[in-house]
């Protein structure tokens, strides 16, 4: 695949920044287009170390918007497609079901379409759908979703993305527009909006405020530093074979509880304070509306086939998040403010 310009949708948001620098840092033989709507979990503070890059064009757009699209394609020439946007957090999705629907089904509907339109039957293009570990479902005590456990979404948002997954798969079949696909666990790691577990806790720790643990804290997520997440979606992007799904994940299982308790261990460390003060702060509240018990990532064929693994041990890598967040209060603050604060409080006012 001989990429020349290639769109890398949602680089304004958490994985997607990390995702825009690596290849803006290691491919300037692309011109990277960086589309992103800029909704509240987009920044373009996340891209200010690179945003005057020679090889870097940001265009502001929705999209499920069809026109806006259609002029990208055609006024970038468009070669290949990583495609990150969406809506994103589990618990706004319980809320506003449609805006995820709107985006992660309509917006990946309208991208395919047009990239369907202009490259016909192009086979040296290549449309890349970065997508969820949640549409397998959930776990019981065991096991591990390989590419070849069945489709069971149980949130609006897990039914959004395997709603986007399949599409992708059809237009693959039926038009052999050439695609991948990637299946990716909890990343953690800089940049990522503090209404996500790791960076809501490490917020609330900084401001002494609860931290709200759902349900009894059971649940388990396996961890994946977004930067190595970055890395695997740069290989499966160039080895990646044509209509190939690949797991992402970090062999990383933590029990929400467990992961809380070190990071206030890591906390009180950093911020100078007695042993267990972070913890004091630990408040178990309502349980999500039908939250997945488990997620595990049986990520053996990226590594067996592509030869990608995580590198960062998940202690070291917690610490590196915490430091980032303490050293960028002004980056928390310009993205907490305004409607997300709203939506917290909405959230919370029902507990
Ligand atoms: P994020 O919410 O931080 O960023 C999403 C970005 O998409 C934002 O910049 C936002 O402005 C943009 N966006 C939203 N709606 C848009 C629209 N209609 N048009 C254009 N841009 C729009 O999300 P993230 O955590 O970086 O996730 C990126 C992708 O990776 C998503 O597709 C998500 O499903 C997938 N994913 C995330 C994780 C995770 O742990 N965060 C794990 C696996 C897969
Ligand atoms: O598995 C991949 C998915 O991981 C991605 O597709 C999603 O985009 C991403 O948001 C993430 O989904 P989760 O729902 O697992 O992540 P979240 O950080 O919201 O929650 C992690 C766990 O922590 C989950 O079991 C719910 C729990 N939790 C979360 C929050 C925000 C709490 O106990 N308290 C909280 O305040």
């Amino acid at each position: 695949m001989s990429a020349r310009t290639l769109l890398i949708t949602g680089g304004a948001g958490f994985i997607g920044s990390h995702v825009v620098r690596l290849f803006i840092g290691s491919h300037p033989e692309y011109r990277i287009v960086n589309l992103d709507a800029l909704t509240y979990a987009g920044n373009l503070e996340n891209l200010s170390d690179i945003e005057s890059a020679s090889n870097h064009v940001f265009v502001h757009a929705d999209i499920t918007d069809e026109k806006a699209i259609d002029r990208v394609f055609s006024e970038h020439a468009v070669d290949a497609v990583i495609h990150l946007a969406a809506e994103s957090h589990v618990d706004r999705s319980i809320l506003d079901p449609l805006s995820f629907i709107r985006t992660n089904v309509m917006g990946t509907a309208v991208l395919l379409n047009t990239a369907r339109r202009y490259w016909k039957d192009r086979q040296d293009v290549l449309f890349y759908h970065v997508s969820t570990d949640e549409v397998y479902g959930s776990l019981g005590d065991t096991g591990l979703f390989t590419e070849e456990t069945p489709y069971d979404p149980r949130s609006p948002y897990s039914a959004s993305k395997a709603s986007s997954d399949h599409l992708v798969k059809a237009y693959h079949h039926t038009y052999r527009l050439p695609v991948v696909i990637s299946n990716c666990s909890n990343n953690y790691g800089s940049h990522q909006f503090p209404e996500k577990l790791i960076p809501l806790m490490i917020n609330n720790i900084v401001h002494r405020k609860p931290l709200p643990v759902y349900g009894e804290g059971l649940n388990v997520r396996d961890w994946l530093w977004v930067e190595d997440h970055a890395r695997a979606i740069e290989v499966v992007f160039h080895q990646g074979r044509n209509g190939e799904t690949y797991n992402i994940g970090g062999f990383n299982e933590w029990r929400n509880i467990d992961l809380v308790h070190l990071l206030c261990r890591i906390m009180d460390e950093k911020l100078g304070r007695a042993e267990g003060d972070s913890a004091s702060l630990i408040t178990f509240v309502k349980d999500r509306a039908g939250h997945d018990q488990r997620y595990a990532i049986d990520a053996s064929k990226i590594h067996r086939e592509l030869g990608w693994s995580p590198t960062l041990q998940f202690e070291e890598g917690l610490r590196r998040t915490v430091d980032w967040y303490l050293q960028n209060p002004t980056w928390v603050e310009h993205i907490t403010s305004g409607s997300y604060l709203e939506y917290y409080q909405r959230q919370y006012s029902n507990r």
